[in-house]
């Protein structure tokens, strides 16, 4: 009877395990449990050992270890053939073609002007400058007055101003940040305020909205010697160690002495090209001591104090570094332009 039992057990078990899909690979841990579980097909029958006769038992117990056997290999068998099977298509699906073309970013590039700023902070603070910035929409007093340049002043014709009202207007230089942190700042100190300033002023080398960049620098033995030399140093590192530097006598109400200084054209090295107008040599900024007016102004001590101050025009300087010809190619958002910077 157990015999027979365990045949059928044997056969049907084996069928049904031959015949498993890869697709229908979990019945084969339902089988699992219907024949070896605790009320497995299987456990039953070898618990049924009891009701054998002694004389019977090794041979059905030999049977029952033969079918465990049988089935537990045929299902060993199945399982390790679908484990093989799964890691394939795990392969298969997770194939890298490494000769497929690689899939091209395009880069960006940094502005020129943003590119000449990023420069000029890098070589000023490591000359201890802090960076400041102020407001672009600035007064009168901050912008002209407080440079010792009252209203009526002849020398405010030189910066077509955009006005706001009488007394608020779109700064027209980077120097109305010198009134602000004098006030605010205790002597010594070296700063400098890059951004944005304003003019109503439109040519091939003129924009409305242009770049300066402004240095200050008040400590109580400042003198033009310190000037010239740290700008020699400053344009030398920006444009190259052979430039060579001219200083020139100028004027400005805010400083006396003040100076321009001009660079040796960096495309010609001073031989004479179209950028530098076969002059050899590129006007670029502003400087000069500090008038004492000015500190006085802003409640400096100008028996103790003593400063140097200087005006770069920063898109003028990213032209030259770029050898752009025209200042509006700055502002035009031209990609065929930007592209060029890369
Ligand atoms: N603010 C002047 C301008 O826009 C440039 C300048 C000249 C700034 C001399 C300075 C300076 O600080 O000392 O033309």
């Amino acid at each position: 009877m157990l015999i027979e039992e365990l045949d059928i057990l044997k056969n049907t078990v084996l069928g049904e395990i031959d015949l498993i899909q890869y697709s229908e690979r979990k019945k084969l841990a339902d089988i699992r449990v219907r024949v070896f579980g605790k009320n497995g097909t299987l456990t039953l029958i070898s618990k049924g050992m009891r009701d054998v006769e002694p004389q019977d038992r090794p041979r059905v117990g030999a049977l029952i270890n033969e079918v465990r056997n049988a089935i537990e290999n045929s299902l060993a068998m199945k399982e390790n053939q679908f484990k093989n099977q799964e890691l394939n298509e795990k392969l298969e699906n997770e194939k890298i073609d490494i000769t497929e073309p690689a899939k091209c970013q395009s880069k960006g590039a940094v502005h020129p002007i943003s590119d000449v700023i990023d420069k000029m902070i890098d070589i000023c603070v490591k000359m201890g400058f802090s960076v400041v910035e102020g407001p672009e929409v600035e007064s009168d007093y901050y912008n002209f007055e407080a440079m010792n340049i009252p209203k009526n002043h002849p020398s405010r014709d030189m910066q077509d101003t955009f006005f706001i009202n009488d007394n608020i207007l779109l700064r027209s230089q980077t120097s109305a940040v010198q009134a602000r942190e004098m006030e605010i700042r205790k002597p010594p100190f070296k700063i400098i305020c890059p951004g944005k300033t304003y003019r109503n002023d439109s040519d091939s080398t003129h924009s409305p909205i242009f770049h300066q960049l402004e240095g200050l620098v008040i400590d109580e033995n400042v003198s033009m010697a310190d000037l010239k030399s740290m700008l020699t140093i400053l344009m030398k590192r920006l444009f190259g160690e052979d430039t060579t530097i001219r200083f020139r006598p100028s004027f400005f109400p805010f400083t006396e002495p003040s100076i321009e200084v001009d660079v040796s054209c960096p495309t010609c090295h001073g031989k004479g090209c179209s950028l530098c107008k076969s002059t050899g040599m590129l006007e670029l900024l502003g400087a000069g001591i500090v008038n004492p007016k000015v500190l006085e102004i802003s409640g400096i001590d100008s028996k103790k104090y003593r400063g140097f101050a200087f005006g770069f025009g920063l898109d003028r300087t990213a032209m030259i570094l770029n050898s752009i010809g025209n200042i509006k190619y700055l502002y035009k958002n031209d990609i065929r332009f930007l592209d060029q910077m890369k």
